[in-house]
Order: structure tokens, then C-alpha cells, then sequence
């Protein structure tokens, strides 16, 4: 399995099977995506809420490639509304799909379409597949409840926000690592506006710090997971 980090909260997995799961693909919006969403391919398209930072250009990408959409009840009745195919969750509930197992968290944000629709609560999302565990936190504030998540899933790589001002800061991030006790833990949401900026070296000392191991992804890098 493959992960690429476009920037932002935008991540692509590829499977062994080749399947291709895009979350949140904020990307021509984005300063920092070496990439055009006019090249992005999607099997499926998981979104944590629907702020226009994280639904982006979701929409323009399913016209061309038909993915299933996964997301929360009220987000995924939305991209229905749109005329896409979407299979409803919500959080606390997974499902298997042909790729592996998707479960939503708790995350504490908002979440509303840039059009002003209602799109349910804001989440996370724990995904299990090719035999790794990749925990995307979505856009969040700390919670203490990421103590349980990290007790009752072996997290492998811990993909969360450090940019302050919307979410967690490096400060907070750090401590949601000690909380979820991942393998890697992978910085996102920083530095794509001035009031996000944030340095991911400082927060992968601040890990290293306390035994946890941090990779910062370029823009653009694909790793083997
Ligand atoms: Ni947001
Ligand atoms: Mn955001």
C-alpha cells in the first residue's frame, strides 16, 4: 500500500489491489499541491466534513471518475443530492468495503458546505486496510476520548493536524500522539494560509521528544506504508 500526501488534509492510498482512496482533496486551492485535481484518479473519495478546505474539488474529480463516496449521513446525502454515488455512515459505525474497513470518530470542528447546506457532524476516520492502520483525524481540536481510540486500535500511522487557529496547534497535536500512541505520527493542515503556518520540524522534535516516532511528508511524496 501506498500513501501520497498532496498537502493540506488531502492524502490519496493506493492499495495493493490498486484501488485509489482520496481524503479531503483540497487541491487546485491549495498553493502547496504539486499536483492539478484534473490528474487525480479516485476509486473512492472519503470526506471528514464538508468545509471547502477539505471537500475542494471532490466533485470535480467524481465527474471524471465516478468513485463511491464514503462519508457521515448528512455530508454523504449532500454528494447524492449532486448526483453521486455515496454509502452513508456515521460515526461510531464501520463497514467493510472491497478495499478494507472505514470507521468514523468523533472530531471537534464544524462542518457545513460552502453553499450553506447542514452537513452532520465533523469526523475522523480509522481505515484498515492491507494489514495497516491509518487514523485520520480530520480537522479537530484535542480530545481525551483519542486515549480510547489509541487503546482499541493498533494505530500504525496517525495523520493530524498542527496548524493552529482551526485545530490543534503543535503543542496539542503532540500531546493527541501521546494519547493515540501511533507508529508514525504525520503532520498535515499547516501552512497552506498565513493563519495556519507552522513549522512540522518543531512538532517532529516535540514528538521525537517523547518517544514517538514523526514523518514529515513533503508535498507531493508518496511513501510505502
Ligand atoms: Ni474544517
Ligand atoms: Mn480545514
Amino acid at each position: 500500500m501506498k500513501l501520497k500526501y498532496f498537502s493540506h488534509s488531502a492524502f490519496q492510498i493506493t492499495t495493493d489491489k490498486s484501488k485509489k482512496i482520496i481524503i479531503d482533496p483540497f487541491i487546485d486551492g491549495s498553493p502547496n499541491s504539486p499536483v492539478k485535481a484534473a490528474d487525480i484518479e479516485a476509486d473512492f473519495i472519503i470526506l471528514t466534513h464538508a468545509h471547502g478546505d477539505h471537500i475542494g474539488d471532490a466533485f470535480s474529480i467524481a465527474k471524471r471518475t465516478k468513485p463511491l463516496f464514503i462519508c457521515v449521513n448528512e455530508l454523504a446525502n449532500y454528494c447524492s443530492s449532486k448526483g453521486f454515488n455515496a454509502h452513508n455512515m456515521h460515526i461510531g459505525g464501520s463497514y467493510k468495503f472491497e478495499f478494507g474497513r472505514v470507521k468514523f470518530t468523533i472530531a471537534h470542528h464544524g462542518s457545513m458546505t460552502p453553499d450553506g447546506t447542514y452537513a452532520g457532524e465533523p469526523a475522523g476516520v480509522i481505515l484498515s486496510i492491507d494489514g495497516k492502520i491509518i487514523y485520520h483525524t480530520g480537522d479537530t481540536g484535542l480530545f481525551y476520548d483519542m486515549k480510547l481510540i489509541g487503546e482499541m486500535n493498533e494505530i500504525d500511522y496517525m495523520l493530524l493536524p498542527i496548524g493552529d487557529n482551526f485545530t490543534m496547534g503543535i503543542t496539542d497535536a503532540a500531546k493527541a500522539v501521546e494519547f493515540v500512541s501511533p507508529k508514525v505520527a504525520i503532520p498535515m493542515h499547516y501552512n497552506t494560509f498565513p493563519v495556519i503556518k507552522a513549522d512540522p520540524n518543531e512538532f517532529k522534535k516535540l514528538v521525537e521528544s517523547k518517544g514517538f516516532k514523526c514523518k514529515v511528508m513533503e508535498f507531493g511524496e508518496e511513501i510505502s506504508l
